[in-house]
Order: C-alpha cells, then sequence, then structure tokens
C-alpha cells in the first residue's frame, strides 16, 4: 500500500487511445495458419458436425481456399488428408497419388509462394487401425518402423511442394530421420515444424470426426500424458536438437504453462495449435448463447500469444484476418 496513491495502474486504462498505447500483444494474420481438411471422393464440401463453419473439402475446392488464404494474407494452409481408403500401413499417405499429396501440388500452383504450403506428416488418417504408427506383432506402435514410413511419406510431401512438414505422430527420433531422409534427397529447404510437446487430449475429440478417425483405444504410449509439464519442455529440447525449426505445444489453451516453458527454453520460433476441442467449446457456447463469439475467438488467441506463442494455427484464422485487416477491435 505505501506507493498508493502515486502508482495508480488505472491511470493507462482510461480511454481506448491509453489503453492501445500500453497493449503488450498483438495478433497478425501472417502468423496464424489455416488448417484445411481434403477428402477424397466427394464433389461438394461437407460440414464436420462437432466443429461448426469447419468443412472437409474436395480436392476441387483446394485451389480457390488457397487463393483466398493467400488473399486474407494469412501465414500458411497446413493440410490434412482424408483418403477413401485406409490399409495397415497408411500406404495411402506415401503415394505420389495420395490425397493428401495430391492436394500438395494443388496448394503449392496456386499459392506460389503467396501463402506457405504445410502438411501434415502423420499415418494416423492413412492407417485402418487408426495409430499415428506402424503397428508390432503384440499390437504396440512399433517407434523405429514407423520412422521409416514417416522418411518416405516426408520426400513425397516435400516431392509435392510442401514448405513446411508438420511432424505431429510422436514417435521418438522422427525430427532428425526426417531430416536425414530430406537433405539425402535434396529436398534441405524444406522446414521441419515439430509436434513436440503433444499431448494426449480430449480435445482432439472434433478432429477425429474431422478425418473419420478409425482409432480404437487411445495414444497414450506416444502422446504427453496430460499432467506433465517438464517432460513437454523436454520433447521441445530433443527435437530443436534433432533439427526442428519450429516446436509447437498442442493444444494450446489448456497448456498455457507448457507454452510458457517451452517459449522461454527454444532457441526456435515456438508455434501453438488451438485445436478442435478449443474451437468446438467456443462455437458451441456461443450457440447456446453463453458467450460472445467474437470477443471469446479474440481472448483465447490472445491468451496464446501472451503465453509465448510466435505462430498459431486456429481454425479461425482465416475469420480473424479480415478482423485484423477492418481494424476490429480484438477481445
Ligand atoms: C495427427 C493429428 C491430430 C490432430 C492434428 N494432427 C489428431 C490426434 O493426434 O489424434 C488434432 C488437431 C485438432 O484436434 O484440431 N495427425
Amino acid at each position: 500500500m505505501s506507493s498508493f496513491p502515486e502508482r495508480r495502474l488505472r491511470r493507462t486504462r482510461r480511454t481506448p487511445a491509453m489503453r492501445r498505447l500500453s497493449t503488450e500483444h498483438h495478433l497478425a494474420a501472417a502468423q496464424l495458419v489455416l488448417p484445411v481438411f481434403v477428402k477424397e471422393g466427394i464433389d461438394a464440401a461437407q460440414p464436420i458436425a462437432s466443429m461448426p463453419g469447419v468443412m472437409q473439402h474436395p480436392l476441387a475446392d483446394i485451389a480457390a481456399v488457397v487463393a483466398d488464404a493467400a488473399e486474407a494474407g494469412i501465414g500458411g494452409v497446413m493440410l490434412f488428408g482424408v483418403p477413401a481408403v485406409r490399409d495397415a500401413e497408411g500406404s495411402g499417405a506415401v503415394a505420389d497419388d495420395g490425397i493428401l499429396n495430391r492436394a500438395i501440388r494443388v496448394a503449392r500452383d496456386t499459392a506460389r509462394g503467396a501463402v506457405t504450403v504445410q502438411a501434415d506428416l502423420c499415418l494416423d488418417e492413412f492407417t485402418d487401425h487408426g495409430h499415428c504408427g506402424l503397428l508390432a506383432a503384440d499390437g504396440s506402435v512399433d517407434n523405429d518402423a514407423t520412422l521409416e514410413v514417416y522418411a518416405r511419406m516426408a520426400v513425397a510431401q516435400a516431392r509435392a511442394g510442401a514448405e513446411v512438414l508438420g511432424l505431429s505422430g510422436m514417435m521418438d527420433g522422427q525430427v532428425a530421420v526426417i531430416r536425414a531422409a530430406l537433405d539425402a534427397a535434396g529436398h534441405t529447404d524444406v522446414a521441419l515444424l515439430a509436434y513436440s510437446a503433444k499431448y494426449a487430449s480430449a480435445f482432439y475429440g472434433p478432429f477425429r470426426d474431422a478425418v473419420e478417425s478409425t482409432l480404437q483405444g487411445d495414444r497414450r504410449t506416444y502422446q504427453l500424458d496430460p499432467a506433465n509439464g517438464r517432460e513437454g519442455v523436454a520433447e521441445a529440447m530433443q527435437d530443436i536438437a534433432e533439427g526442428a525449426d519450429y516446436v509447437m505445444v498442442k493444444p494450446a489453451g489448456p497448456y498455457l504453462d507448457v507454452l510458457a516453458r517451452v517459449a522461454d527454453a527454444a532457441t526456435v520460433p515456438v508455434w501453438a495449435y488451438q485445436v478442435s476441442g478449443e474451437y468446438a467449446m467456443i462455437e458451441l457456447a456461443a450457440r447456446a448463447g453463453a458467450i460472445d463469439r467474437e470477443r471469446a475467438i479474440g481472448e483465447s488467441l490472445l491468451g496464446i500469444r501472451r503465453a509465448g506463442a510466435d505462430v498459431i494455427l486456429t481454425y479461425w484464422a482465416r475469420e480473424v484476418a479480415d478482423w485484423l485487416r477492418s481494424g476490429k477491435e480484438i477481445a
């Protein structure tokens, strides 16, 4: 109390202009990335029931989606494929004519450098069992056998024109193995985004609808325990040592402490993924009249930024870019 009334913290909050003067964190369209789902074998976009406002797109939509993202000035599109056929090895992931690799090619040809083309590198959308890797005879996920497939998937994605590969499978050693495979194939310029601190989260629920996941069980033998913070930092440090160009924390909102710790420790840019469940919670609460949708979106994104994210993957990237362009007040 000794410094009152000399130090009145309300002084700088008095008017909108005064508040703008002391705003510590801003959102920028260039640092928002839009996840995009492309589904094989459909001819019109289909809504995803648990993610109101998000669609599964046919390949024929991808050029328009990418052109629109570029025009809006967002930083990138992260492509996810939903194949028509799945098998035990996830062969659709490595095939040049697999749905994801075809979408990357279309995106690359449309983007022409105006927006970055990014691709999810994981087997879960392509395997019939829904796990992120190959299964051993005992049903466990075989880390090292999976790495060989990831290496081939990475080269196929790079060949198709992806500029940033999103390594979301949580296999040990994936960054090092993929970096070596890309370099050996001449793709030294393709950047690696390591989903380093990826937690075994209930907040991926709606995404599993979006990619029509066949997973039985869970991913707790490879994704992180939600109770552990230090281990998330260790994963990020390990990925940087293996050559990651960016590290990510995922989900974002429930893991802001991990994000802040990774941001303190990292020597590369730090990304955060505001996942499908975080999206659905706000959309559905707003539809129920419980919260102000736009302010809640803005506040959720500013919280992620304040915790230390440089780049945010968010299903609202496109909409928020419009808000920023029109000068709308965020949150
Ligand atoms: C794995 C992957 C997942 C998400 C992104 N990449 C799902 C999982 O690990 O189960 C989730 C994204 C979201 O929930 O929005 N390919």
